[in-house]
């Protein structure tokens, strides 16, 4: 049996699906089953129960995430993170079981809005070719240039755009703006607070800032986590990072081998969790959580 759900299964021009009223932001996967469609046959989210006499059998991944909290995802590199933020979104469908928001199944849900309930700073972030303010102003409709500095200087990224000649009307396509990582990074944390989501993926969203602007990155993003309790989902290599979160949660081997707060996760001796920070503080001293 191919494990891949269809490549294109998902239509995000779709008219179809509820768009409910009220979103809490809960958050859960249950009894997941994934391959990606060009690796039918390599089951990504979760895995064969053949070692424990399964019989062919699966488990499936699951996670639940209450609304309004704060879950680190914390594990090797390839351990299914950026994967499990895609599902959310509905990049791809899983081949079995549901990914759902507040108890509701989000296939049943309209993508266009179940994606606008989500905002989302991936890896490796992506820019319009237009204007910084645009850059930051489609997360909304028709803020002012006063909302959209306010942002700015919530994500730590107002005076470096004041710097540039254009300031806000600066085109990030041209030539002439080369970005570096970190500063795209801060517009597109910029582009996601505005949006003001129920829910906030952040794929690595600090990994490209040095440790100074990390830090100031990540206390804006920890005030805005304190101003608006919204579930936020978190991936980050440092440990300093995640410590603040109300819980972690480590991938492993397609599933969720452990969960629990820092304190709780780092008194456990054989815990994954200990090895990566063990790993991380050995090689560095600067507490990066994965271990590549
Ligand atoms: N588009 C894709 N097609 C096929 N396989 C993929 C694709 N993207 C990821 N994978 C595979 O899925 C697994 C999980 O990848 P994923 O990107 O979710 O890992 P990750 O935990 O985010 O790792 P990292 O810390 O390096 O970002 C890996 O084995 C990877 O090779
Ligand atoms: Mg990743």
């Amino acid at each position: 049996m191919s494990l891949a759900s269809g490549p294109f299964s998902v239509d995000p021009l779709s008219k179809g699906g509820a768009r409910p009223v009220k979103v809490s932001g809960a958050i859960s996967f249950n009894d997941v089953l994934f391959a990606y469609p060009t690796r039918p046959d390599a089951l990504v989210l979760g895995r064969p129960l053949e070692r424990s006499g399964g019989g062919g059998q699966r488990r499936g991944f699951s996670l639940e995430i209450k609304a309004g909290e704060t879950v680190a995802l914390v594990g090797a590199s390839g351990a299914i993170k950026s994967t499990g933020m895609q599902l959310l979104l509905r990049f791809y469908e899983p081949t079995k079981g549901v990914v759902a928001l507040d108890g509701r199944d989000d296939s049943k849900l309209n993508v266009h809005w179940l994606r606008s309930q989500i905002g989302y700073v991936g890896q490796e972030p992506v820019l319009f070719s237009t204007s910084i303010f645009e850059n930051i102003a489609r997360g909304k409709e028709g803020p002012t240039l006063e909302e959209v500095q306010a942002t700015a200087r919530a994500a730590n990224v107002h005076e470096f755009i004041e710097g540039l000649t254009d300031k806000y009307e600066t085109n990030v396509g041209s030539k002439s703006c080369l970005l570096s990582g970190g500063q795209k990074q801060r517009i597109a944390i910029a582009g996601a607070i505005i949006k003001d989501p129920a829910i906030m993926l952040l794929d690595e969203a600090t990994s490209a800032l040095d440790s100074e602007r990390q830090a100031q990155v990540q206390a804006a993003l920890d005030r805005l986590r304190m101003l608006s309790k919204r579930t936020t989902l978190i991936i980050a290599h440092r440990l300093s990072t995640v410590r603040n979160a109300d819980s972690i949660a480590v991938p492993q081997d397609g599933c969720i081998c452990e969960r629990g707060s820092h304190a709780k996760l780092i008194s456990g001796s054989s815990s994954v969790y200990t090895m990566l920070h063990d790993q991380a503080t050995a090689c560095d001293g600067t507490g990066a959580a994965t271990a590549e």
